[in-house]
């Protein structure tokens, strides 16, 4: 074959070729990693509140119970936020002075809702309903980590797709009495798969189907 290129150009062509490819890789690989950081997820940030309220101090050393704040969580697809009254249900008596808490007492006031940021959310194509989790014995701790022990509130779990699906192709091991969901200190001696499996039997949960995509995305 005639030689069209020089020699020196030829091994010109091979660095650069070798300079191209090792980046694409580079790009990759570190889109890779960013794409499972906390970063990306949003795991581990915390976000700027009108108050800074603490589950630690509510959930964690008063036990309150998330149910009492969080009314929304057993029967419908939101948790919702509690209203500015519950919180004066004890802080028209405690704290009453706080300059922490006057945002509180003014949205009392002037009858409006304390916006509160949101820490965790979905993308808006992906479905998501809590009361079907709660009722089938899927805890807040599983999704939402020990929010007991959090003085401000953050992001535990990736929420990410793989994390949905890791329980969703096998939810038995993670499920636990209904009645205990709230509870973020409930453990069992008994084997997690027996008590599961028989956990799925008494509140029918199925799992064949659990991880086709209109299941989450429809
Ligand atoms: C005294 C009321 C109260 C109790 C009890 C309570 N929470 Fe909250 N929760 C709040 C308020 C207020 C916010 C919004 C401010 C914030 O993010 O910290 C919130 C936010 C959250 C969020 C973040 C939602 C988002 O997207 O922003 C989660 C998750 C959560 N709570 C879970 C729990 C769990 C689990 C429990 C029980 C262990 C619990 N909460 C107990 C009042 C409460
Ligand atoms: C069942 C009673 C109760 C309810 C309901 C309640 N609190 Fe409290 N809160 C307390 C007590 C008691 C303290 C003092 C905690 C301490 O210092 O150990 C406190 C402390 C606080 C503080 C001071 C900082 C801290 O955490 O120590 C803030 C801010 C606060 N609460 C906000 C709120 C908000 C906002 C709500 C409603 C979403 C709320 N609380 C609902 C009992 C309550
Ligand atoms: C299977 C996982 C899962 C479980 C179990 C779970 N959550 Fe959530 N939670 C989520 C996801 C995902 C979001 C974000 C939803 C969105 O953006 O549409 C969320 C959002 C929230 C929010 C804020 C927005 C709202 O109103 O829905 C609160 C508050 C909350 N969860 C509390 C709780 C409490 C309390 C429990 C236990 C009784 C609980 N969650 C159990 C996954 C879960
Ligand atoms: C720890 C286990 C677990 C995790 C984590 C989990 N799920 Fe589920 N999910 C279940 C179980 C159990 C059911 C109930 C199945 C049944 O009732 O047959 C369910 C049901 C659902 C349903 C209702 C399906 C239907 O048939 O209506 C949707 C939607 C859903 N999950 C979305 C999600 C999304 C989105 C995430 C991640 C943010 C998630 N789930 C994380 C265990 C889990
Ligand atoms: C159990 C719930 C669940 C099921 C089942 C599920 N997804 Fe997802 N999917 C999610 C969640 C949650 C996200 C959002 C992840 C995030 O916030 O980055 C997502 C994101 C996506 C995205 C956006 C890009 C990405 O990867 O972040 C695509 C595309 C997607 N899903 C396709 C599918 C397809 C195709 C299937 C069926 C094979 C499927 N999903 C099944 C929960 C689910």
């Amino acid at each position: 074959m005639a030689q069209i290129f020089s020699r020196a150009a030829d091994t010109w062509f091979r660095v650069a070729m070798l300079v191209i490819v090792g980046g694409l890789i580079g790009v990759f690989i570190v889109a890779m990693l960013l794409e499972r950081s906390d970063y990306q997820t949003g795991r581990g940030w915390t976000v700027d509140q009108p108050v800074p309220f603490s589950h630690q101090h509510h959930a964690g050393a008063l036990q309150i119970d998330c149910r009492y704040c969080h009314a929304g969580v057993e029967r419908s697809a939101r948790a919702g936020f509690p209203p500015t009254h519950t919180c004066m249900s004890c802080h028209s008596q405690l704290w009453t002075q706080a300059e922490m808490l006057a945002p509180v007492r003014r949205s009392l006031e002037e009858d409006r809702p304390l916006r509160w940021n949101r820490v965790i959310k979905l993308p808006d194509y992906v479905y998501f309903q809590h009361d079907v989790h709660v009722q089938s014995g899927v805890g807040c701790v599983s999704c939402h980590g020990q929010v007991d022990t959090m003085p401000l509130l953050h992001k535990a779990e990736p929420l990410s797709m793989s994390f949905c699906l890791e329980c969703h192709r096998d939810p038995a091991p993670r499920l636990q009495p209904r009645e205990t969901v709230a509870d973020m200190a409930w453990h069992t001696d008994e084997d997690r798969r027996h008590l599961g499996e028989r956990l799925m039997r008494e509140y029918r949960v199925d799992p064949a189907g659990l991880t086709s995509c209109s299941v989450c995305h429809r």
